[in-house]
């Protein structure tokens, strides 16, 4: 066979060569140790001189154009590979993300959301005030003159003292209560005013139902002519929704604040099935018992008048309610500590869908 044939079949196996593992074995029969041109490079020592350097060389050419053309398949190959992926392995942008890559909501944040979707349906908007109050908010705006007794019942953390802070009223406390609230909110707007607020607060107390630090959700409602009737309707409609029981015994019970007059706690209605606490109308009368959840009252004219509003021409009620004591009751959770351990396995159980928030819709 002379070297033309010998191009014309190898160049033959090469260009039909359909994917790399028979691309690879033609390059063995044509440049391996045993090739086919190897083969007749070993037969070059049995020629003449003049033979073999016309027959060396164009052996070499052939090996190189061989070489050249392989690598030419190859690259070929490589590309129609990567097209056939490119078409088959597309990615679905609007599938969703991957579950055990999600991260969660925290039961707080899913329960401050349910307040402001049910709130908002009430006309509601949501305001804020400082971790990092003074005391005139926290306690003597709120009607709690200075040595009252009252200031007591909040085991208050102060502030280190600042020399440049001349009065009582100035020292700096971590808020007690989102009461605070009220005060900077009926200072800077006009009734009518219908506003809720969440916040972190502060008492130096530690025990089973005890935390230092712990949430509330603070309500405010001022206008002409607001009524204690007006306090019972939108606080009964409030807690039936938000447990999602629509016949949920609420009953209000006297009670003291200092910037409320009169005051209520508010307790709502359960009992217990097989030890089991149970929210909710008692099927007999005799087993109903009460759970405390807020404390709420008519805003007391003091406070008006602190914040610049006319008692005898504007009313309104306030409450305010603990939101780790109501998401362990709606959800059953049963340590409060737990709240702020930040345990992922606590929070794979109890949190929530980052991908379906409560709305209006929804509620
Ligand atoms: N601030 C009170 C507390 O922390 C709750 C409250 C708010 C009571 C508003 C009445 C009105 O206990």
């Amino acid at each position: 066979m002379n070297t033309a044939e010998l191009k014309k079949e190898l160049v033959d196996l090469v260009t039909t060569a359909g994917d790399m593992t028979a691309l690879e074995n033609v390059r063995v029969t044509a440049l391996g140790k045993k090739g086919r041109i190897t083969d007749l490079m070993k037969n070059l020592g049995s020629m003449s001189s003049d033979e073999r350097k016309t027959a060396g060389a164009e052996l070499n050419v052939l090996k190189d154009e061989i070489a050249a053309l392989i690598e030419k398949q190859a690259s070929q190959l490589k590309r129609q590979e990567m097209d056939g992926r490119l078409a088959n392995e597309q990615i679905d942008v609007t599938l969703s993300t991957r579950p055990e890559r999600k991260g969660s909501i925290h039961p707080i944040s899913q329960t401050m959301d349910e307040l402001v979707s049910i709130f908002a349906d009430m006309g509601f908007s949501v305001a804020e005030g400082p971790d990092i109050e003074d005391d005139f908010h926290n306690f003597t705006a709120l009607n709690f003159p200075l040595g009252h007794p009252a200031r007591e019942m909040h085991d208050t953390f102060y502030m280190p003292h600042d020399e440049r802070e001349t009065g009582e009223a100035q020292k700096k406390v971590l808020r007690t209560h989102t009461s605070t609230v009220q005060i900077r909110h009926m200072m800077n707007n006009k009734p009518p005013i219908k506003m809720i607020c969440f916040g972190r607060c502060y008492r130096s107390d530690w025990d089973m139902t005890h935390t230092p630090v712990f949430h509330q959700m603070e309500a405010l409602y001022i206008d002409k002519n607001v009524n204690m009737g007006h306090l019972k309707g939108c606080l009964s409609d409030f807690v039936r929704a938000f447990f999602g029981i629509d016949d949920l015994p609420v009953r209000f019970r006297p009670s003291f604040f200092p910037f409320t007059e009169p005051s209520a706690e508010v307790d709502i209605g359960y009992w217990k099935e097989n030890g089991e606490l149970k929210l909710g109308r008692a099927p007999k009368l005799e087993n109903q018992k009460w759970l405390e959840i807020l404390g709420s009252g008519m805003v007391h004219p003091n406070v008006l008048k602190n914040c610049g509003l006319d008692p005898e021409i504007y009313q309104g009620f306030a409450f305010g309610m603990g939101l780790e004591r109501a998401t362990m009751l709606k959800y059953g959770i049963p340590d409060l500590r737990s709240f702020f351990e930040s345990d992922t396995r606590w929070l794979t159980h109890y949190a929530f869908d980052p991908l379906n928030r409560p709305n209006r819709a929804t509620k």
